[in-house]
């Protein structure tokens, strides 16, 4: 081997042996400084070998991670909105004249509801039911399936079926696939069945009475005569909670609007009146807190009202919605923020979650837990 050559190799080992090199190290091993937290908190899930006990599981959701952290941060939200809700309201803001415009009780914490129709389509409107038939919430905004769908179940139920069912074999059978639940197509005739005569009486009050009809009323109504106690829109109109839906006529409550318009035109509804009832309960509100279960329309509408105010005060978000495309319905609580829906000085949640498996167990460790002592209602 030439001298030339066995330098080169010097100068190689020579490389070798001074590995890793400094720019390496420095870039691993970057000092930590303290976390940007004021009370770190370690990571640590559920322990199975202490047994099974579903309150530690939840509790331990806190310190999961992920969205199970979500969770939790969504259960402490609730909770706020709910010890704000027990507080008395102090003597100087009490006023003789009841102040809401639903003439509700007012309390210290008005809690408006959202959520998208297919909850109700799902095993959610149990549980939706709970919290309107022991008045725990105060307001509601939904859309029109989330009506109709409440109705019909109380004439026929909706089956557990499968995402996969063939669309043009179940068109051939008369059966209507919503995810992986079916609701077969007499359902919806049964409604025009049962509607058709109630809307005949509510154009007769307009024409003899001058009674102006709003979706709220009308939906109202509907839980009046269902009279049923599996009904949410029952529970709504018993416990004098509104149920604002300003897309209405989208679902089959539409279509049997479309056909009464040519058996017996006339009927009319007035959507300005609720805008400014919902929007005057979040303006008149001591606080609020807001639950929206899903995107879309029941987001915006309870968010916008509470703009009105200068933001709400409580916010929990479940939806499986991306901010990415610059939707509403993806929009994080941040976004709100910025447009004054929800108060800067709040601490709002986002839970990344699909709400059928996330609500009942958010309204377990919250409402259902104190439901002696918030109770308004017999049932
Ligand atoms: N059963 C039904 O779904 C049904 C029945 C009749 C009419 N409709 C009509 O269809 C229209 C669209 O329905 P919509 O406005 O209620 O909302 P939608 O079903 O279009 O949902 C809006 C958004 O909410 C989020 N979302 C929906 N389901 C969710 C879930 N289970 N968990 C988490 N996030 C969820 C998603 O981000 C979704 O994009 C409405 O006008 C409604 O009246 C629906």
């Amino acid at each position: 081997m030439s001298d030339s050559v066995n330098e080169i190799n010097k100068n190689n080992l020579k490389h070798h042996s001074d590995y890793p090199p400094e720019s390496v190290l420095n870039a691993l091993f970057v000092k930590s400084a303290d976390l940007p937290v004021s009370k770190p908190v370690e990571v640590c899930g559920y322990d199975f070998n202490e047994g099974l006990n579903y309150s530690k599981l939840f509790s331990s959701f806190a310190t999961t991670g992920f969205q199970a952290t979500n969770f939790a941060l969504g259960v402490n939200e609730i909770n706020k909105m709910l010890d704000k809700k027990m507080e008395p309201i102090p003597i100087d803001e009490q006023c003789e004249i009841n102040l809401d415009p639903c003439g509700r009780a007012p309390t210290s914490c008005t809690i408006f509801l959202g959520y998208t129709s297919n909850m109700i389509s799902s095993g959610i409107r149990e549980t939706i039911r709970f919290l309107t038939q022991h008045n725990l919430v105060d307001c509601i905004v939904t859309t029109a399936g989330g009506v109709e769908e409440d109705i019909i179940k109380c004439f026929s139920p909706t089956y557990v079926g499968d995402f996969h069912f063939k669309g043009s074999m179940l068109r051939d059978m008369g059966i209507n696939r919503i995810g992986n639940l079916l609701a077969p197509n007499d359902n919806y005739c049964k409604f025009q069945d049962w509607i058709m005569p109630i809307l005949d009486q509510m154009l007769i009050e307009q024409k003899t009475e001058n009674f102006k009809w709003t979706p709220s009323k009308i939906i109202s109504r509907l839980g009046k005569e269902i009279n049923d106690k599996s009904s949410v829109c029952y529970w709504c109109y018993k416990n004098n909670i509104p149920v604002y839906s300003p897309a209405l006529t989208d679902g089959s409550l539409g279509d049997m609007l479309y056909m009464h318009s040519y058996r017996n035109p006339g009927l009319a509804i007035d959507i300005i009146e609720d805008l400014c009832m919902l929007n005057t309960r979040a303006v008149r509100a001591r606080s609020t807190g807001v639950i929206i279960l899903g995107g879309g329309l029941i987001k915006h509408h309870i968010c916008n009202a509470n703009m009105m105010r200068n933001g709400a005060d409580f916010c929990l978000y479940v939806n499986t919605a991306q901010e990415f495309d610059g939707s509403d319905a993806g929009a994080s609580p941040d976004e709100a923020i910025s447009w004054g829906k929800i108060k800067k000085i709040a601490q709002p949640v986002k839970i990344h979650a699909e709400a059928s498996l996330v609500f009942p167990l958010l309204v377990a460790e919250t409402f259902a837990k104190r439901i002696d002592k918030m109770r308004s209602t017999e049932v």
